[in-house]
């Protein structure tokens, strides 16, 4: 079955809605040190990359990538991490850089966003782009939820060395936005509460 009729098809009961809502309340980050094996099987992590691509894209421009990390290329990754704190304090101790390497053997799963911001002038700005980036991660995230993973997104200075865009193969444009962890939670904090609706939401009033 192609994958546009496998998307298409209305999920309208209440009863869905409730499951939905119920797994996006789930969702809660649990820091990659906390993650461990089992991460996704194949199968699974079939069904995970999928759901990135049911994110609105406009253009159908594919803005964004990903990059996945398996456990025999994580040296060069601690290599990276390294070396960006190498660049930004020379002076740091053994144990500092022994610190920023170990970053990059947690967690089973571990992927690399990368979004084509793109220039000033193209048509799809790049703050659509970023967007489509960010709901496609977050489609990956409820995928991994649902099928029991834990999950975090983190940042950090290395993300913006040239020797994490060497080794990404960065072009020009692509921007590397943040990593992607999978795997089963050792620990969980208790959930987080979240803000109300009216504090983000309102109505435009019909009459000035
Ligand atoms: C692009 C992006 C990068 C992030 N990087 C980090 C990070 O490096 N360290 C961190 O503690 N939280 C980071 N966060 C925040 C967490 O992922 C998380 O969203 C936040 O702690 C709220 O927790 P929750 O996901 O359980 O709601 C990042 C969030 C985003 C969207």
């Amino acid at each position: 079955m192609d994958a546009r009729v496998q998307t298409a098809g209305p999920v309208d009961s209440a009863a869905s809605g409730q499951w939905a809502a119920a797994l996006i309340g789930h969702r809660q980050t649990v820091l990659p040190k906390r993650l461990v094996e089992p991460g996704p099987d194949a199968s699974q992590l079939d069904l995970i990359f999928r759901a990135a691509a049911a994110a609105p894209d406009h253009g159908e421009l594919l803005p964004w990538r990903f990059v996945v990390i398996p456990a025999p290329a994580r040296t060069r990754l601690a290599d990276v991490f390294a070396s960006s704190l190498w660049e930004r304090d020379p002076q740091a101790t053994a144990g500092q850089f022994a610190q920023a390497r170990e970053k990059a053997f947690r967690a089973p799963m571990l992927m690399l966003a990368v979004v084509r911001t793109g220039s000033a002038d193209d048509e799809v700005p790049g703050c659509e782009r970023l967007l489509s980036a960010g709901c496609a991660i977050q489609n990956m995230l409820l995928v991994a939820t649902a099928l029991g993973f834990a999950s975090a997104l983190t940042s950090g200075k290395a993300l913006r060395s040239a020797a994490l865009e060497r080794l990404f193969s960065l072009q020009a444009g692509e921007q590397a936005v943040c990593f992607v962890s999978l795997g089963t939670a050792t620990k969980r904090k208790p959930a987080r509460l979240r803000p109300e609706p009216d504090r983000y939401i309102s109505f435009l009033e019909a009459t000035p």
